[in-house]
């Protein structure tokens, strides 16, 4: 059984993410497991088993406190590194319209394998769209309530209080959309090149042309001869 879509080098292929969006992507989603694993630890009753792989309570502590960290160095690295990226991200956000709304209504159709015909996406469709709010808003609001219940004293006790519920609230939602984005991003049938995109930076062409077609026309079509 094959889970991934083979990668073929025998056929023209296009950039989608360079190295600074790659290397940062992985490393979120490793600090972000150990994160969310350690932090399972404190959340849940009973999951002795759990905490042990990290060599008791207080490891899971410490090492949700490192990954915490490496996490936040690496959102630092990824916003100085890759400014422009983020910016042209942010724009392919802002183009949500029609197309991605009729996107997201035939996605269900096309998760379980049924014929759609997919209307022409930007860089990031319609539901790319949706977690590339979500997720992200999620990551910062686990950030800045996680560094204010790990320094109470620094902060009011008002917002010690808040930041308690906030940080589990955060972490529920960015891990749902995290269980879908995985999924989608690599074993689902339809998007499973888009692994190869993030994983070697390149997707084959034929499939970008399918998959985003206006994203591919503006920058490797006729569209982008023309500028
Ligand atoms: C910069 C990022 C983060 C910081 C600074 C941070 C910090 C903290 C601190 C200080 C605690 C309390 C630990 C204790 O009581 O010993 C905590 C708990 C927790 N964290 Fe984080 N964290 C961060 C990111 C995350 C992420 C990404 C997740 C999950 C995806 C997460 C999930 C949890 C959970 C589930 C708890 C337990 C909360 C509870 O007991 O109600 N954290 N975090
Ligand atoms: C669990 C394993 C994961 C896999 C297999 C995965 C896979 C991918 C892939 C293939 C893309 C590129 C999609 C495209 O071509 O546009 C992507 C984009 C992205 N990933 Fe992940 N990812 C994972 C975990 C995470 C985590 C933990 C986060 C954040 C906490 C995250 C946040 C994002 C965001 C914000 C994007 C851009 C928006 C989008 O394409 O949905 N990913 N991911």
């Amino acid at each position: 059984m094959q889970w991934l879509p083979e990668y073929k080098d025998d056929v023209e292929r296009v950039e989608r993410f360079n190295f600074v969006a790659r290397i940062t992507h992985w490393g979120h989603t490793v600090t972000f497991l150990l994160c969310l694993f350690t932090g399972l630890v404190l959340f849940l009753d009973g999951v002795d088993w759990l905490a042990a792989i990290f060599g008791g309570y207080a490891g899971a502590g410490l090492v949700h406190r490192i990954a915490a960290v490496l996490l936040t160095i690496l959102l630092a690295i990824f916003v100085v590194f890759d400014f422009k990226g983020i910016i042209s991200w942010i724009k392919d956000i802002l183009r949500f319209g029609m197309n991605d709304i009729k996107f997201v209504m035939s996605f269900p159709l096309e998760f379980f394998g049924f014929p759609v015909k997919i209307p022409p996406q930007t860089r990031f469709n319609g539901g790319e769209k949706g977690n590339s709010i979500v997720t992200p808003t999620m990551v910062i609001l686990l950030v800045l309530s996680g560094y204010i219940m790990w320094f109470p004293s620094i902060f009011p006790a008002g917002l010690v209080r808040v930041a308690y519920p906030t940080h589990d609230i955060a972490m529920i939602l960015a891990t749902c959309m995290v269980c879908m984005h995985g999924y989608l991003g690599s074993f689902h049938t339809g998007s499973g090149e888009s692994f190869w995109g993030m994983w070697k930076g390149t997707v084959r062409a034929d499939w970008a042309k399918h998959h985003h077609a206006v994203w591919y026309e503006e920058t490797y079509g006729d569209k982008a001869d023309a500028e």
